[in-house]
């Protein structure tokens, strides 16, 4: 951003803030030297391929899906649609949301089956309905009406990891008893082996529209019917076409309590940078876990939550709560790159 723009830019960003409202921030339209996208760790191939679209003049929404597709088709993911870990019944149930700058509309379905492809269904909800949110059954049916093919998403692999779960499910089950969210709940958070996976995908046009998506699995092994951050817009998935996209992955329900991907892009609207922001979210979940069977024996949390963004002047960042790597692709193709993170090691 030159000096100029960003002077202009914090001018409305305070006036907004002494409002009481949020600015609407004024960045200088300027053409990209090349489109941008960012997404978790997962997305190397699929930040390449929505930067390619995006030069060919798709919608970075539409761009967003393309390359989060390969990842949902991908059946050694099993973070994400075929091949993704299923609920604690043995059934994979998809999250998905996706939402366009240009026209500031959003489509999600959440607790989807026999679909391998969510963000594809999301799309449809946002362009063929009045709705943001489809959920089960409903989801489905209007799949299927979509030409959506069904198909069994429980890979021999997925299934395999299942069984192993249910030989030791009294230790690892997702219920929680009252008395575990006091004083002895670390002793029980100690077994809770929690595993995400998701891939979240920001997408920046060489003309500064923006869009982006998220798709999921979801928490391995889940009470059916669970829903994360992926398909909520604000929490898994934000844009906002002034201003850029924000997003995360890792544990949902941590996201979802900060209302995330619209934090992220709120504190870019005050100013702050892609990275900056993100890195405000993780200090937000750290601040707000209380929790004793949430926090490690630093008083740390004892998961591992993502953030990533992209601005209107397609500048990238990304944080997390603790160290690890995000891909993202520009004119110098696509790579991966450090989280900036709130403790330096791998998350436990
Ligand atoms: N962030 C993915 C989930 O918690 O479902």
């Amino acid at each position: 951003m030159t000096d100029v723009t960003r002077r202009s830019f914090l001018a409305t960003a305070a006036a907004g803030a002494a409002a009481g409202s949020l600015p609407a921030p004024t960045f200088a339209i300027r053409r990209l030297r090349a489109p941008v996208a960012v997404a978790s760790g997962n997305g190397l191939q699929a930040v390449q391929i929505a930067v390619q679209r995006m030069g060919e003049g798709w919608r970075p929404v539409d761009a967003a899906v393309a390359g989060v597709s390969v990842v949902e088709d991908d059946p050694e993911d099993d973070s994400v649609g075929l091949g993704g870990l299923p609920n604690e019944e043995g059934v994979v149930e998809l999250d998905a949301c996706v939402m366009d700058g240009p026209s500031g509309l959003a489509g999600a379905v959440a607790a989807l089956q026999n679909i391998k492809n969510p963000a594809q269904v999301a799309l449809k909800v946002m362009r063929h309905t009045d709705h943001v949110l489809l959920v089960g059954e409903g989801a489905l049916r209007f799949a299927r009406a979509y030409g959506f093919v069904e198909q069994n998403l429980l890979t021999e692999r997925s299934r395999k990891k299942w069984l192993e779960w249910r030989e030791r499910r009294s230790a690892v089950d997702k219920w929680v008893a009252p008395d575990e969210n006091g004083e002895h709940g670390r002793e029980w958070f100690d077994q809770y082996k929690h595993k995400t996976g998701t891939i979240h995908l920001g997408a920046v046009a060489p003309n500064g529209d923006v869009g982006s998506c998220t798709t999921t699995s979801g928490l391995a092994f889940k009470i059916p019917g669970r829903v994360g951050d992926s398909p909520l817009i604000g929490c898994g998935n934000y844009c906002d076409n002034e201003v850029g996209t924000g997003g995360a992955t890792g544990r949902g329900e941590a996201c979802i309590l900060i209302n995330g991907g619209s934090f992220v892009v709120q504190q870019m609207a005050l100013g702050k940078s892609p990275t900056d922001a993100c890195l405000e979210a993780a200090k937000r979940v750290a601040r707000t876990t209380k929790v004793r069977r949430l926090l490690d024996a630093k008083g740390r949390p004892a998961f591992q939550v993502q953030f990533y963004a992209t601005d209107k002047n397609g500048r990238i960042g990304a944080a997390a709560l603790y160290a690890g790597r995000y891909a993202l692709c520009d004119e110098n193709g696509p790579r991966h790159a450090d989280f900036a993170s709130l403790y330096d090691e791998p998350v436990k």
